[in-house]
């Protein structure tokens, strides 16, 4: 089973945080190719329904219906149905991740009027900029009922979006969340990558050290996977009872403690998503020495609080730390050390930021 995975802004991050899913769901990628910030997958088995929704990086989910060169994928997709529509009116567009692009919609076109039906091939019109600075076009109409995609150059695929991310209703769900702390709040996205990066599972506990108001918390809970939150602010602690018991997520699936996590006691858990404290939002570009001293804080914060936790941990740990800009250049955590003093190993260090925030991320997947 081959699909087509249409990653967000950060293609890196997206790519480790779909790999780490699989893994996760022990779901072989058999095969994986990237062109721009499509990634194409063959997967041992079908993917399950709705998973678009569980990624935090991914916009769109397609199936490959037939592949080939462009004369054999033509003749192979002539016996294929490619519009399953009641109404014989559409609009369509086509996400392009190939030089035979062109072929595919001429191809399109004339296939449709052979089957009679008024379809109105749409432009791509909207963009997104991605992180490593190529700018790739996406559609921007709601009014589409149907998005094909034409993938790879001499190997061509065609295929069909069957899985759309639900942005609307996951930002409505963060906006009507009782308590909310915007400065120092996680993106519900951020949120879901931190958590397939940790790769704990269903049923499984996931610990959140530096909880907050618990965003990170609340979109495992979504995903049945048990947690456990610690933060050092009661009001924070409280924040996230309110928000957990909004949701109206079982007690018995959560844990809250107002504590330091340098010496909380806990019993085990599967693995750690986190962001901790990245210092002060900065408004202007700091000192060099004011930035080296938020980032020596941040690495002693965190070696003392993995220390302290590392033998309840039997699972991965993922989590956020300063990137933060000084002049051109931007500066951040020294891991040796952090390696060196838990005995961790590094699996993923990914930088994550817009190019004008002054304090990015870096994020940092660890290993026993
Ligand atoms: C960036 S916020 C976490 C935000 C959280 N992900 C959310 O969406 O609400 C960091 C949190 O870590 C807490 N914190 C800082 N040092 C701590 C420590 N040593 N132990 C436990 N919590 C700590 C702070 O009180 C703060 O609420």
């Amino acid at each position: 089973m081959k699909y087509l995975f249409i990653l967000g802004r950060n293609v890196e991050l997206s790519k480790a945080e779909v790999f780490s899913y699989f893994e996760r769901e022990e779901n072989k990628i058999l095969s994986s190719e990237l062109i721009k910030n499509g990634l194409l997958l063959e997967l041992e088995r079908p993917i399950e329904k709705k998973v678009v929704d569980v990624f935090g990086g991914v916009i769109s989910i397609g199936k490959v219906i037939s592949s080939g060169d462009e004369n054999e994928l033509i003749k192979k997709l002539d016996n294929e149905t490619l519009y399953f529509g009641e109404s014989n009116k559409l609009n369509y567009i086509i996400w392009n991740f190939s030089e035979k692009y062109e072929i595919f919609q001429e191809y399109l076109k004339s296939r449709f009027k052979k089957e009679k039906l008024k379809a109105t091939f749409k432009h791509l019109t909207g963009n997104i900029h991605l992180q490593n600075g190529e700018i790739v076009s996406i559609p921007s109409s709601k009014l589409i009922n149907e998005e094909y995609f034409v993938y790879g150059n001499n190997e061509v695929y065609f295929g069909k979006i069957i899985q759309i991310c639900d942005y609307t209703s996951l930002e409505e769900r963060d906006m009507n969340k009782p308590v909310r702390r915007e400065s120092l709040a996680i993106s519900p996205r951020l949120a879901k990558i931190l958590i397939n990066l940790s790769k704990v599972k269903k049923g499984e506990t996931l610990l959140d050290p530096f909880c907050g108001v618990g965003t990170i918390l609340s979109e495992a809970l979504l995903q049945k996977i048990k947690v456990m939150g610690i933060d050092k602010d009661k009001d924070a602690v409280t924040g996230a009872k309110q928000n957990l018991e909004w949701f109206g997520f079982q007690k018995e699936d959560y844990t809250l403690f107002n504590s330091d996590s340098r010496k909380a006691e806990i019993g085990l858990v599967s693995g750690i998503a986190t962001e901790p404290d990245l210092g002060d939002t900065l408004k202007k570009i700091p000192t060099k020495n004011k930035a080296k001293q938020t980032i020596s804080n941040f690495e002693k914060l965190i070696v003392e609080v993995i220390k302290n936790l590392k033998e309840k941990i039997s699972g991965r740990i993922a989590f956020t730390s300063p990137n933060i800009r000084i002049g051109k250049k931007r500066i951040h955590l020294n891991l040796e050390n952090v390696l060196n003093e838990t005995g961790y190993v590094l699996k993923y260090e990914i930088p994550e930021f817009r190019e004008n925030q002054i304090v990015g991320r870096m994020i940092y997947v660890l290993e026993k």
